[in-house]
């Protein structure tokens, strides 16, 4: 199966509504995979739709951030439903990611970074007071040393991510042009995204939101 560039977010309860995105994108060119987040997987019939998905490219984004062994359990717990990709947070600790890895056999554990929607300011709020930017480093660095297969970042740093991380690089906070950043705070357009380096986009309302059709058209255009 040919590797995805874009996984769809598909951040909906709305079964039909999720079978018709496939159907629709399943149409195009675009090399499309599936993204499954915590409102579809803890939705009541969402377990079942992703066990039934065949012949797609899933990716469970479960972000766990938990102590070691809450992590591995809760990955050996979704075996049955062969996602192809995983996430976890960086931030659960080297301990965590190292023991989410050993058990993930063939799905791709996927170390995700600082999120879209933060930014340094939001980090101090925290009690974080080193940038964005740094801290992406530095979790980079230790997803590289837990031999992670894959890192979510955001596009804007995708550069420093490059100098220590040479797996996958997988990006949300992805906007068509002229399209509303929502709750995301470092954001890009996909074409701006892939020339910066990314190996995968994660777009969700900029193609789901409003008419799909039109969105789908707009996305094709944009990456000529
Ligand atoms: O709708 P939008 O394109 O902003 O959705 C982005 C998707 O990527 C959401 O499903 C969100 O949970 C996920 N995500 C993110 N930022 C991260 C990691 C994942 O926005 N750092």
């Amino acid at each position: 199966m040919k590797k995805p560039k874009i996984f769809v977010a598909l951040d909906t309860t709305n079964i039909k509504k999720i079978s018709h995105i496939i159907n629709e994108l399943k149409r195009t060119k675009i090399n499309f995979g599936y993204k499954f987040g915590l409102e579809f997987l803890n939705s009541l019939n969402g377990r079942k739709f992703v066990a039934k998905t065949k012949n797609q490219i899933t990716f469970g984004d479960y972000k766990l951030a938990d102590i070691p062994n809450t992590c591995a359990s809760a990955i050996k717990s979704v075996k049955d439903l062969k996602f192809n990709y995983i996430t976890i947070h960086i931030s659960a600790g080297y301990n965590a990611i190292k023991a989410a890895k050993k058990v993930a056999g063939s799905t791709k554990l996927v170390g995700v970074t600082i999120l879209t929607s933060l930014n340094d300011k939001s980090l101090k709020e925290i009690g974080f007071n080193k940038s964005v930017k740094k801290i992406v480093y530095t979790q980079a660095k230790l997803a590289a040393k837990a031999k992670l297969d894959a890192i979510v970042c955001s596009p804007q740093e995708i550069n420093i991510v490059k100098k220590v991380f040479k797996k996958e690089i997988i990006t949300p906070g992805i906007r068509l042009t002229g399209h509303s950043s929502d709750d995301q705070k470092r954001v890009m357009t996909p074409k701006q995204a892939f020339q910066n380096g990314a190996t995968t986009l994660v777009m969700g309302r900029s193609l789901i939101k409003g008419n799909l059709k039109k969105n789908i058209q707009k996305l094709i255009k944009e990456l000529k």
